[in-house]
């Protein structure tokens, strides 16, 4: 199998052909995400509320991080693997964020990394950018500012702050980002901001004209159950499924039903 590089995700939009990302934390699951077909995992900060059960992504570490985005490298045999900095480990100066991008890179053999926000964060971006490092940027609803936006509302939805969310994307594409994840913004300025770019955009809650797509993995499984917002689709449901499942086992061990004589030695 071909392994996909930035320069292929780049590659697609030129051809006109859609990206499709999604998360993964361990390496069970991002064997199944590989081999079904992503060509771009990112193994997300959204690792601390999925993984860890946090209310927000701003308690993971980068070790934490690193722990993760290892077992998913170990796993991925095609699709490019893209890691969230955390919070805290870039924002400081430029010289931690290229710290703690190179740790990600030398510990876990990922392939890029993502950082968000736009000119606040653009001396680090381009630092990490200096080092070799891929860098994915991210704009909109940016998570890890989440208790400066009060609440996890749409973004960019007034004049000026679409005009500033389209500057800093188009610098996010001048300083040399690969690639740029939208969250939670009208579709129209999606639209906008893919029209006047080259490097590709990829959304989520963002419209369909973005030109790739990412979920949180556990979303599109239907595993996790209390979050529904607007933009998520549920492909499957794992809550059920795998509820059931255990369901069953209980019952079967109550029952005596498991083990039978043909499981025993
Ligand atoms: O951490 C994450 O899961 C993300 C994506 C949803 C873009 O940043
Ligand atoms: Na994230």
């Amino acid at each position: 199998i071909k392994r996909i590089t930035t320069r292929v995700i780049q590659e697609l939009k030129t051809k006109g052909e859609k990206i499709s990302a999604l998360t993964a934390y361990d390496y069970s699951m991002a064997r199944l995400v590989d081999a079904a077909g992503v060509e771009l995992i990112l193994v997300g900060d959204s690792a601390s509320n999925v993984m860890a059960g946090h209310e927000t992504t701003l308690p993971i570490t980068l070790d934490q991080m690193i722990y993760h985005a290892a077992s998913v490298v170990r796993a991925v045999r095609r699709a490019l693997v893209v890691v969230d900095l955390p919070f805290g480990s870039y924002q400081g100066n430029s010289s931690e964020a290229l710290r703690s991008a190179i740790r990600i890179m030398k510990e876990s053999g990922a392939h890029a990394v993502k950082m968000e926000g736009g000119l606040e964060v653009k001396e680090s971006i381009v630092r990490v950018l200096s080092a070799g490092v891929p860098v994915m940027g991210h704009l909109g609803l940016t998570p890890q500012s989440i208790y400066k936006f009060g609440g996890y509302a749409v973004r960019a939805k007034e004049e000026t702050e679409a005009q500033k969310l389209l500057e800093d994307a188009k610098m996010l594409e001048e300083i040399g980002c690969f690639s740029v994840v939208l969250e939670k913004i009208p579709a129209a300025l999606t639209k906008q901001v893919s029209d006047s770019l080259s490097i590709p955009t990829v959304g989520i809650g963002a419209g369909p004209d973005a030109d790739g797509q990412i979920l949180v993995l556990h979303d599109l499984l239907g595993i996790t159950k209390e979050f529904k917002p607007r933009f998520l689709r549920r492909y499957a449901d794992l809550h059920g499924i795998i509820t059931g499942a255990i369901g069953q086992y209980v019952d079967d061990v109550k029952e005596r039903e498991f083990p039978s004589k043909e499981e025993a030695y």
